[in-house]
């Protein structure tokens, strides 16, 4: 995982893949303003934060953020890019801080590389110690069956100058699906890649947080002018 986006990372933001997080930070505003009138969400940690679009994103709308990745060339980018935040390099199911967040982030389908069950009950686990009381856990996961079509089980390339490209090539394994990725510039392939995905499944994930003490607040393809409509945006509330 941490070779992919160490491969990545240069490229990231130059293919785009971030912009996301802009899209769906705006998103999150208008829910806490419309869900949340009377209640402060003031406070951010990003979990698999990239190259910290999203924390540049809510410090400029004057949210106090702090981002965890696991990734040291991904942070290498996000410190560059920002470097009035602080960023960790970690595991988000070995993460640990003293202090207590009003919402915790994990946006860009992050969530579904963890692949390992019972690693995604470490990380829920480890939410629930972070969080303040009734503080929200917003992620988005990938869905096999919501991807389009063309991207499902055929190779994609995606222009990112005159001399470079990705290629990318996307599969289903029972409960994982995989992405086959490659990088080239000026037709030589550079580095190549593959990465697993989890393919949860909303009532799997709900269960495992209600266990931890989480009610599911919200579960949209669709919240506010977000419309990637591949990516279920999904809320969790802390309740104990
Ligand atoms: C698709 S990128 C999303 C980045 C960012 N959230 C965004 O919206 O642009 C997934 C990120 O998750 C990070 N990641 C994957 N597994 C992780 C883990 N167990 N702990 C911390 N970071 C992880 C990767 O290094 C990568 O930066």
């Amino acid at each position: 995982m941490e070779d992919l986006y160490n491969d990545i990372a240069k490229i990231y933001d130059e293919v785009g893949i971030d912009k996301f997080s802009i899209s769906f930070g705006n998103a999150m505003l208008k829910y806490f303003d419309t869900m949340h009138p009377d209640e402060n969400f003031k406070k951010n940690l990003d979990f698999c934060c990239g190259t910290g679009t999203l924390c540049g994103f809510f410090k400029d709308n004057g949210i106090e953020t702090k981002g965890v990745d696991i990734s040291g060339e991904m942070l290498n980018i996000a410190r560059n890019n920002y470097p009035d935040i602080e960023f960790v390099e970690q595991d988000i199911a070995r993460y640990l801080d003293d202090e207590t967040y009003d919402f915790i982030t994990c946006i860009d389908d992050a969530f579904n590389h963890i692949v390992d069950i019972d690693d995604a009950k470490k990380v829920i686990k480890n939410l629930n110690n972070l969080l303040r009381v009734n503080g929200l856990f917003i992620l988005d996961i990938n869905n096999f069956n919501l991807l389009p079509t063309y991207v499902q089980d055929e190779s994609i390339d995606k222009s990112i100058n005159e001399y470079s490209k990705l290629k990318y090539y996307l599969s289903n394994e029972e409960d994982l699906f995989r992405f086959d990725l490659e990088y080239y510039e000026n037709n030589e392939l550079i580095w190549e890649t593959s990465v697993f995905e989890r393919n949860y499944l909303i009532d799997e994930l709900t269960k495992i947080f209600n266990d931890e003490g989480f009610v599911l607040e919200s579960c949209s393809q669709h919240l506010f002018d977000e419309v990637r409509y591949e990516k279920w945006k999904i809320i969790f509330k802390k309740v104990e």
